[in-house]
């Protein structure tokens, strides 16, 4: 905010120092000789007319970040000791916020959201899962581009359809599509595995999806799986469960009043 607040009052100040530069030119008689001589070395006309827009997009820098912070502050300050409700929309919509500057021009990011229940869980652990899914589409983006010829890069488009829906009461699926590279079927199968990579050394770690599955499956006793045809993409579908339909009011009250004292077991494992 420091920066945000302070940017509306530097633009003001800019103002008020041409007004007063123009008010001084009006009333001089003639310019002196030394103040002609700065203003030509400095390019006072175009510093006016550049000045303002290097302080716009200060503005909009500024507010980009204001909104990441607030992203990340939502689910990362998020003690994940316990399940929450977690919106999965506003969740994938931070993580697309802070992939921003990865998200080129040229990717189409398609958001196809239904209107869905919270979903009891862990907002940090989520919002790395959409982090990596997303991170691995915008890969193959790359990778595909790069491998195609120039004609052919520019009539394709590279696209990322993120749905989220919910088809019953007691689960919500997110899919995250790409139309990049695909996977091989005898890759397919490994994909999941800690360490498997099929980037460079120094770029993948091959961690992105063990720990997603992790996540996933361990931590929400959700489902993932993948499909992929190779030159055509890959799709992950996630289904998690609105488990805190099942939490009755009181319980909920007890986990909100017990969050600094002693935890209320949710017993996670069971889903209905
Ligand atoms: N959307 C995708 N399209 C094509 N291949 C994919 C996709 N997602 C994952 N893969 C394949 O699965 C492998 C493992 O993915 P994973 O995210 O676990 O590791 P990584 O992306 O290589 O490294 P990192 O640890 O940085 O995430 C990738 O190297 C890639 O070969
Ligand atoms: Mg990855």
């Amino acid at each position: 905010y420091f920066l945000y607040g302070n940017l509306t009052h530097t633009e003001q100040y800019v103002s008020d120092l041409f007004r007063l530069i123009h008010a001084y030119e009006a009333e001089a008689k003639d310019t002196p000789d030394g103040v002609a001589q700065i203003s030509k070395e400095i390019d006072l006309a175009f510093i006016e007319d550049d000045l303002p827009k290097v302080l716009q997009s200060m503005q909009v820098g500024a507010e980009r970040t204001r909104q990441i912070v607030l992203g990340l502050k939502n689910f990362a300050r998020m003690d994940d000791a316990l399940p929450q409700a977690v919106n999965l929309t506003a969740c994938i919509d931070s993580t697309l916020l802070i992939l921003n500057n990865r998200i080129k021009h040229g990717v189409h990011i398609i958001r196809d959201y239904d209107d869905v229940p919270l979903v009891e869980g862990y907002g940090g652990l989520l919002y790395q899962v959409f982090m990596n899914l997303i991170s691995n589409a915008l890969d193959t983006l790359d990778e595909k581009k790069a491998s195609l010829s120039q004609a052919k890069a520019e009539a394709w488009e590279p696209t990322i359809t993120i749905s989220i829906q919910c088809h019953d009461l007691d689960q919500v699926t997110v899919t995250v599509a790409d139309n990049g590279c695909g996977i091989a079927e005898e890759k397919l199968s490994r994909i999941f595995e800690e360490f498997y990579t099929s980037k460079p050394v120094g770029v993948g770690t091959g961690l992105g999806l063990s720990i997603t599955r992790e996540i996933i499956e361990k931590k929400h006793n959700g489902t993932i799986r993948c499909i992929s045809t190779v030159g055509q993409g890959t799709t992950f579908i996630i289904a998690l469960s609105v488990r805190h339909v099942m939490i009755d009011q009181v319980q909920r009250e007890r986990l909100a009043g017990a969050r600094s004292s002693s935890p209320v077991n949710l017993s996670l494992g069971t889903s209905g």
